[in-house]
């Protein structure tokens, strides 16, 4: 595809098909990821990847429990209280795969740094074909140093951006943006 047209026709995807994801494209769109400009060219970034559908369900729905019960502690508004105990709510949407982009070290860009590699990502996957959506609702229970233990995360690392990918059962229409607010600086 045309980059205009990824950029345009990029969508969160919330339903996804059966069909499962090939490791050997989860490893060509964290390639695509790893190609994201970084501050000093640090590269501040790991990735973690599962694609086993039932856990990644498991580990949405242990997420989302957590954060019902914390979600002010975790920064989050009271308004996603009702989203999050909608009946069946799936945190990860039953993707059949998940990647966790990664901050490996605490540099003062590290963050930044993860972010565009995360869009990286959901841009390389759109071009393929598969959707994506950034799941932060999932990052606070992520970051747990408990769930880090048991997710065996690299030590010292700060989860950025939980992805869900998969084939979408229908792409959602190209629904545009707010006309940018620019200011010309004088
Ligand atoms: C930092 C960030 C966190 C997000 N967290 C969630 C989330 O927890 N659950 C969800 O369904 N979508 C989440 N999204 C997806 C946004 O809701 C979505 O990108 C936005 O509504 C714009 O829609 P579009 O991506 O289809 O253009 C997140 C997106 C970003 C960038």
């Amino acid at each position: 595809m045309e980059l205009m047209d990824v950029l345009k026709k990029r969508r969160a995807v919330r339903e996804y098909t059966d069909a499962r994801l090939e490791a050997a494209t989860i490893e060509r769109l964290i390639t695509a990821a790893t190609l994201a400009p970084s501050a000093m060219n640090e590269q501040p970034w790991a990735f973690a990847a599962l694609l086993d559908r039932k856990r990644i369900e498991g580990y949405g729905e242990r997420a989302k429990w957590w954060l019902l019960e914390n979600l002010h502690a975790a920064g989050f508004e009271e308004r996603f209280h009702e989203t999050l105990s909608a009946p069946g709510y799936a945190l990860f949407y039953n993707a059949p795969a998940l990647v966790l982009v990664l901050a490996k070290s605490s540099a003062s860009q590290a963050m930044e740094d993860c972010c565009l590699a995360a869009e990286n990502l959901m841009l390389a996957a759109r071009d393929e074909g598969i959707g994506s959506c950034w799941i932060g609702l999932a990052r606070p229970w992520l970051n747990l140093p408990e769930t880090k233990k048991e997710l065996r995360l690299p030590k010292g690392c700060e989860v950025v951006a939980p992805i869900v990918l998969g084939y979408p059962k229908e792409w959602p229409e190209p629904h545009g943006r707010n006309p940018a607010e620019i200011y010309w600086l004088a």
